[in-house]
Formats: structure tokens, sequence, C-alpha cells
């Protein structure tokens, strides 16, 4: 499974990439009004994402409301780097915008999906990337992992006809909060975990890896005091 980011925030983002972990970034209108930033400064702040990470896929979310919106606010923001995803809501609106889109090599991520159909019609329209969120599920007392798991298989039984030679469709796990979210993520098979700055960083804690390197730096401190 390949680890996203999900954040709009440089710094995280450069941080994350200095890992040699980070396959992808997500963003979201909420993710970019957290940054803080202007209206003018969205597509230029997407610029800056995509030359922070050259060549891995960066998803801008668009904020139009009609197809015929969505498939010129798309053109635009794939025009703005090579490694632009433009993300799309699922939705009537959004099916033949996403079809259109692909129809031109633009690639989709169709996000707030919450249903097998959803996901399903979202691979059908030519989708590039399926965001099932799982956490928002656990937010309302339900169980997300149970919908993701539903989602990947329902996806990945079939082919689609679109992005083949690229492995795609694939499935971004979204909304993601914890560790045990990302395990679950890739046991079921999911192919991708866009993942917040700090549960990235959780995920890479363990309390008994804090245990050992403590144990073994006492160790070694012993050995040096023995010269
Ligand atoms: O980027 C989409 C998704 O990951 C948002 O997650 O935490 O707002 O539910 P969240």
């Amino acid at each position: 499974m390949k680890f996203f980011i999900d954040t709009a925030d440089l710094d995280e983002i450069r941080e994350a990439a200095s890992w040699g972990v980070l396959s992808g970034v997500t963003t979201n209108p909420s993710l970019y009004a957290r940054t803080g930033g202007k209206l003018a400064d969205f597509e230029p702040h997407m610029v800056k994402i995509c030359e922070i990470c050259e060549g891995l896929p960066v998803s801008a979310e668009s904020t139009a409301n009609t197809t015929e919106e969505m498939i010129a606010e798309g053109r635009r923001l794939a025009a703005l780097a090579p490694n632009i995803v433009v993300k799309l809501p699922v939705c009537e609106a959004s099916l033949p915008a996403t079809h259109q889109l692909a129809s031109e090599g633009i690639r989709v991520n169709m996000t707030l999906v919450f249903s097998a159909p959803q996901a399903l019609m979202a691979a059908r329209a030519g989708a590039r990337y399926i965001s099932p969120f799982v956490g928002r599920f656990d937010d309302i007392g339900d169980e997300g992992l149970d919908h993701l798991a539903e989602m990947v298989t329902a996806v990945k039984n079939y082919t689609y006809g679109y992005w083949d030679e690229e492995g795609g469709p694939e499935i971004i796990t979204a909304s993601v909060r914890t560790p045990h979210h990302v395990t679950q993520a890739a046991l079921l098979g999911a192919d991708i975990a866009t993942v917040p700055f700090g549960a990235l960083k959780k995920c890479l804690k363990h309390p008994l890896t804090d245990q050992g390197l403590a144990s073994f730096e006492a160790d070694w401190a012993k050995v040096v005091a023995s010269q």
C-alpha cells in the first residue's frame, strides 16, 4: 500500500516527502482553508505542492457545482502541473465531468465516497482514484472499515477500461484517523492511504520501539564508560 499525505501545509508536505515514503498528496477546500491561504493564492499554492512532490500525484479539489464548470475548472487545474489530479465530489454533475476529463487524459480523484455503488459508478465514469472516507463513518458511530471492505471488494471485482496501464482505478483510503485505519486499509487491499501528518507520525511510533531504543542506548553507555 502506498502512503499519500492528506494536507495542504507545505512544511508538513516537505517533512513527509523527506522521509522517502510519500507517493502523493491529497488536499481539499478545508485543508487549504486551514493554511490561511487566500482564494487568489490557491492555484500558486497547488503549484508549490506539485514542485515539492515532483512527479507524484497531487489532488486539487474543484469547488464547481455544474458539470460544465467542473470540466472547465478541471482543465484549468490540470494545466497547472503535469502531476495535478482533479478532485471531484461524487454526484450527478461530477460523473459526466469525470467521463469527459478522463477522455482528455486528465486524472480525477472522486471524493466523498461512502458506498459501494458510488465507488462503482466513479470507476465506470473513468475516475483514476476513488476515495472512500473511513473516519467520518466512525465519527457517527458506524464502522468505516466495514464500508471500506465492501468498496475495495466491489471495485476490485471488475475492470473498467480506463487507466489500466497505470493500474487504475486505485482506491485511496481517506479520512484516516489512526494507525489502525492504516493497518486495516492495507490488509483489505486498498491501494493507498492518505494520512494526515499527525497520524502519519503516529504510524511510525511504537512503545516497544521506544523502550528498545532506550535500553540499547543505556547498555551502550555502559560499554562506552568501560573504556
Ligand atoms: O481529504 C479527504 C479526507 O481525507 C478528509 O478527511 O479527516 O476531514 O474526514 P477528514
